[in-house]
């Protein structure tokens, strides 16, 4: 059974183009029933509306909500009025979500693709983080990665689904590992949605 998703976003939405792509030739089994951004001029919304999906904008404007806990869990209501969907799917989206929004949904709802590998580099800049890191602790087998798991409270971080490793080369620029990084995790995001898709297929 297809399996449908709605993808947050924050930006550029490459990861999100993708799947979008991945389904077009048949691939991947998933419908996007709603493509959520808290930024306006994110490229991402471009990219859904180009494809026929729907789409809401809802940013975190401070003054109009008490804290970020009433805005998640308007969010999630929301959302949740909107369409009817198996999982949340985050790529790039750059909210920090409060237990507000994770709770307003069933245990493993909510996926995050992060670029870096389990434990390492959580936060906004991972690539950049990585790059730095192994500038300063330059060592023979320097890896950083990718990864997808399930969104707990705990800042990327939860259950990890899938992971890629990414090797990082002593001449490499910023800009080459953010290119090598940004690559790779189109392939573990695909692995990882085939990989919930078969496995939840017949549970
Ligand atoms: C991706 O590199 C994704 O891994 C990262 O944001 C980028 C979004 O790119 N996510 C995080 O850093 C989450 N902590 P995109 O908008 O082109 O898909």
């Amino acid at each position: 059974m297809t399996n449908k998703i709605v993808v947050f976003i924050s930006g550029n939405g490459s990861n999100l183009q993708r799947v979008i792509d991945k389904i077009a030739d048949k691939t991947l089994d998933y419908k996007i029933m709603l493509v959520v951004s808290n930024k306006k001029n994110a490229y991402g919304i471009t990219r859904a509306m180009t494809n026929g999906i729907p789409t809401l904008y809802f940013p975190y404007i401070r003054k109009n909500y008490k804290n970020r806990e009433e805005y998640d869990e308007k969010l999630a209501h929301r959302v949740k009025s909107i369409c009817k969907f198996k999982w949340i799917v985050c790529l790039g989206w750059m909210h920090i979500f409060t237990n507000n929004f994770i709770k307003a949904f069933p245990e493993k709802t909510i996926l995050n693709l992060h670029p870096a590998l389990p434990g390492q580099f959580p936060g906004s800049d991972a690539i950049g983080e990585a790059y730095k890191y192994y500038k300063e602790n330059p060592c023979l087998d320097m890896m950083t990665g990718a990864m997808v798991h399930w969104v707990i409270a705990e800042i990327d971080a939860g259950e990890v689904v899938k992971t890629i490793d990414i090797p990082v080369f002593t001449c490499d620029t910023l800009e080459d590992l953010r290119k090598r990084v940004q690559f790779h995790e189109k392939i573990v995001l695909i692995n990882a949605l085939r990989f919930l898709s078969n496995r939840f297929l017949y549970s």
